[in-house]
């Protein structure tokens, strides 16, 4: 125990110095705990703060350090190392921190050094202080480490000029008690830490009358064997009262009695000492002492941490009672397994009580009247039950600012009865308890910092008492499922909400909070939809400086797609979200669709040429189906055309010279005549020998030749057998009525629309020859 808190008291020293290192860009190398038995050879020549502490290194060489010449900081702490030799940093001229307590050092070999703020020699086996003559150069030396088992006076001379911040002195285990301890006020320096030995019954003789001693911190006073034993503390502290200056004294690691603990605060009361601090103690015994002589203090503040006691064999009421009538500001008991405290016996001058981390009950201060001073109260980690019983208590402190309640087991079950806070309460710390929603029907009303994270709170009901000057909220580590709005907190600056459920927080949350400077609302669990949307565009408009760990703490949790993915990341369309949008929009493409459609069909006729494409189509299809051998099969002309009389010159002006252009060979049952056989022979002869025939369709067609092909066609099948190579041109418009109702072959043909339409339109006829040619082109075999 004694060696860790040896070591962190230095430690604090050196996080204080390096935050004023850390102004220029540092770069460390930190290989502590890493088995070394050697400074690394391959070091960058960057390094500015190098930590090989927790090695087993023996010694250190100029060659293996001197290329560091940037090195500032230097940790070789518990190690092995025996010999110091100061010249191994000659090359390293902008060291000024070195760090070598807890070695084996006996020896140290001087050389100038003038920059060193910081050098640590403690905790080794030094006989006589290692302080050199050279050190009386260094002029900007704050903390000086140092570890002996011997004093002599003229040791501490050469440095007796210069001005250090804080001396730490280790006595070695073979310290002699007869030591001349006077030595040590020639140290010129604000802070004297001296750790004596730890197994020695404390019998030293020091003489405390330094020149420049403000805070001295003594640690390891053992004084056990029986109360007189520790006369020669007591001793040492009576001449504490020649020394006007001093006014810190720190006692670590003290192993007495309960009367010597008594006596040693009875003595430090009547001295200078405003600041004093006892922690480690292990107190046995029983305690006599019972007049306290509370008169002429110039005490401040008192602390008291970490005490272990054995077995109380006396009654504890005597050491409450001592404790509750002391007549200082401020008053600290922590740690100490202490169950109780009185309330005190005459109003109080108490400003700060801190009785955190002990074992106080809901009795604690009941029904006193008499710290009516109190501004600050820490009852931290006790076991606090009932909440109700904690309101009454501060009821009668009519100061009390500040309460810290936090990390106990604190209810409170009822609806905003026996609710009595004193009106003063500024800051309320109840962290860390298993309160419910009910807790916001009690809270005091001037409220303006409120801690309440880690308790069970599932949501802040919205009819409770406005808190208007309420400027810091926090319920992180809860189960709330929505941020609160700030109706009720219209102060509200600071809210702390992470870690709880809230997954789709209402947007309104910065319309409503205008006042609000950070909140803190990550790792809960997202719902990435719609309505997050606007809070994310809110948050990402002031995210920097309001939104604390955005974005990193801030994932989307729901739906599974989007698990994980920052919410910064998350984007959705404001189509998808927007119900009227959506609506509007679908409505918008209908509308320009049917304009369309209607533009279409009315001025370019497009059914027109959609049934055209259709029919192309079909007739492609069909041509890759139908085997090639069988259509070639005695075939010599693409096309047999038959019209009327009436369309002779259509066919002759216009479609027998379109075909023929594109080499499609038609036969004409008047051209390609065959002398002898009858007209009707001719027509089936060019009919057979063709691979498509093309009917030109007219009111005349239909009136007049119909009736020969129809008596022919009817003979000879063809439109069953062949349906496939008719081509029906229609010319004219011929009316469902003029179409005798024998003709249903033709009836039919019409109603299934199963023609090609002659445009009337030019710009139309390119497609019409287009499909007619696909129809009837073929490759013939010559
Ligand atoms: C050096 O390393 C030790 C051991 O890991 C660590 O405790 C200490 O904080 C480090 N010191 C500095 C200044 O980084
Ligand atoms: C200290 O520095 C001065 C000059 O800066 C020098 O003369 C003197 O020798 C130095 N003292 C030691 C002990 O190195
Ligand atoms: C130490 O401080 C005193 C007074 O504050 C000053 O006169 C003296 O020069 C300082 N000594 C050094 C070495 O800085
Ligand atoms: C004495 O201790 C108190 C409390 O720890 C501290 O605030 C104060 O600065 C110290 N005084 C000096 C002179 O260091
Ligand atoms: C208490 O202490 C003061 C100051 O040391 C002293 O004057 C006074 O006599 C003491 N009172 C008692 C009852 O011992
Ligand atoms: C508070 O102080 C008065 C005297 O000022 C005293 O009579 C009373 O008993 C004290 N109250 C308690 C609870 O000790
Ligand atoms: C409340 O107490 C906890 C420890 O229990 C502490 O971490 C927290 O910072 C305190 N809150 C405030 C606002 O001081």
């Amino acid at each position: 125990m004694t060696s860790i808190f040896c070591f962190v008291i230095p430690f604090m020293l050196i996080l204080e110095i390096r935050i004023q290192l850390s102004d220029e860009s540092e770069f460390l190398v930190d290989m502590s705990k890493t088995g070394l038995t050697h400074v690394p050879k391959d070091l960058s020549l960057k390094t500015t703060i190098l930590n090989i502490s927790h090695n087993f290194i023996s010694e250190i060489q100029t060659s293996e350090i001197s290329s560091l010449s940037k090195l500032r900081v230097l940790i070789v702490s518990h190690n092995r190392i025996q010999h110091l030799e100061i010249s191994v940093f000659k090359f390293n001229r902008d060291l000024e921190y070195l760090d070598f307590s807890h070695n084996k050092l006996g020896k140290i070999s001087c050389h100038p050094t003038v920059n060193l703020k910081y050098l640590d020699l403690s905790f080794n086996a030094f006989d006589a202080l290692p302080i050199c003559k050279e050190f009386g150069n260094m002029s900007q030396l704050k903390f000086l480490g140092l570890s002996a088992t011997r004093l002599e006076k003229s040791r501490v001379l050469p440095i007796a000029h210069l001005n250090i911040s804080k001396v730490l002195l280790v006595l070695g285990e073979t310290f002699e008690e007869k030591e001349d301890l006077k030595s040590l006020q020639d140290f010129n320096t604000k802070s004297l830490h001296i750790v004596f030995p730890m197994k020695k019954e404390f019998h030293f003789i020091l003489d405390v009358s330094f020149r420049t001693v403000i805070n001295l911190e003594l640690s390891n006073i053992k004084c056990l064997v029986d109360d007189s034993a520790c006369s020669d503390f007591l001793n040492v502290l009576a001449k504490l009262q020649m020394n006007p200056r001093l006014s810190n004294l720190t006692l670590n690691n003290i192993e007495t009695t309960w009367n010597s603990f008594i006596r040693i605060l009875q003595l430090v009361w009547h001295t200078t000492i405003e600041y004093f601090s006892m922690s480690d103690m292990k107190l046995q015994g029983k305690l006599d002492f019972r007049d306290f002589n509370y008169s002429g203090t110039s005490l401040k503040a008192l602390s008291i941490h970490q005490v272990v006691s054995d077995v109380f064999n006396f009654p504890q009421s005597a050491i409450y009672k001592i404790f509750s009538d002391m007549n200082i500001q401020s008053f600290t008991v922590s740690g100490t397994r202490m169950v109780h405290i009185l309330c005190p016996s005459q109003v109080s001058p108490f400003l700060y009580l801190d009785f955190s981390n002990n074992l106080l009950t809901d009795m604690v201060f009941e029904n006193c009247r008499n710290l009516t001073e109190l501004k600050i109260l820490n009852l931290q980690k006790n076991q606090l039950k009932e909440l109700t019983k904690i309101v009454r208590m501060t009821k009668e402190m009519k100061s009390l600012q500040q309460l810290d309640i936090s990390q106990n087991f604190l209810r409170y079950d009822e609806h905003g009865e026996n609710c009595f806070w004193t009106k003063t309460l500024l800051s309320l710390n109840m962290s860390s308890n298993i309160l419910s929603d009910s807790i916001f029907r009690c809270l005091p009303p001037r409220l303006e910092v409120l801690d309440l994270h880690s308790n069970r709170i599932e949501s802040i009901p919205k009819d409770v008492t406005r808190l208007e000057s309420l400027l810091e909220l926090n319920v992180a580590f809860n189960s709330l499922t929505d941020l609160p709005g700030c109706d009720t907190f219209s102060s509200l600056s600071v809210l702390v909400i992470d870690h709880n459920s809230v997954s789709q927080p209402s947007d309104e949350f910065f319309q409503s909070c205008q006042k609000i400077r950070s909140i803190k609302a990550g790792n809960n669990p997202f719902q990435c939809t719609c309505e997050l949307r606007e809070f994310v565009k809110n948050t990402g408009q002031v995210s920097s400086e309001v939104v604390e760990d955005w974005p990193d703490s801030y994932k989307c949790d729901y739906p599974e797609s989007y698990k994980g993915t920052p919410l910064k990341d998350f984007h959705i369309s404001e189509l998808s979200c927007n119900t009227t949008l959506l609506i509007v929009t679908i409505g918008a493409i209908m509308l320009v669709v049917a304009v369309t459609v209607t533009f279409l069909c009315i001025y370019l006729d497009l059914p027109w040429y959609l049934r055209m494409v259709f029919q192309w189509t079909r007739t492609r299809y069909r041509a890759r189906n139908v085997p090639l051998e069988e259509l070639q099969r005695a075939l010599e002309f693409h096309a047999f055309i038959s019209y009327s009389e009436h369309d002779a010159a259509w066919v002759k002006n216009e479609l027998v010279p379109c075909l023929e252009r594109e080499d499609i060979r038609i036969c004409l049952h008047e051209r390609n005549f065959v002398p002898g056989k009858s007209i009707v022979e001719n027509i089936i002869n060019c009919i057979e020998k063709s691979y498509k025939s093309i009917f030109v369709l007219s009111p005349h067609f239909v009136q007049s030749e119909w009736c020969h092909y129809e008596l022919y066609f009817a003979h000879h099948n063809v439109f069953h057998k062949g349906a496939n190579n008719l081509i029906l041109i229609l010319l004219e418009p011929i009316p469902q009525y003029s179409i005798p109702n024998s003709y249903h072959r033709l009836k039919t043909l019409m109603v299934r629309r199963t023609y090609l339409e002659w445009p009337k339109e030019k710009s139309k006829r390119g497609l019409f020859w287009a499909n007619l040619r696909a129809a009837v082109n073929i490759k013939l075999t010559e």
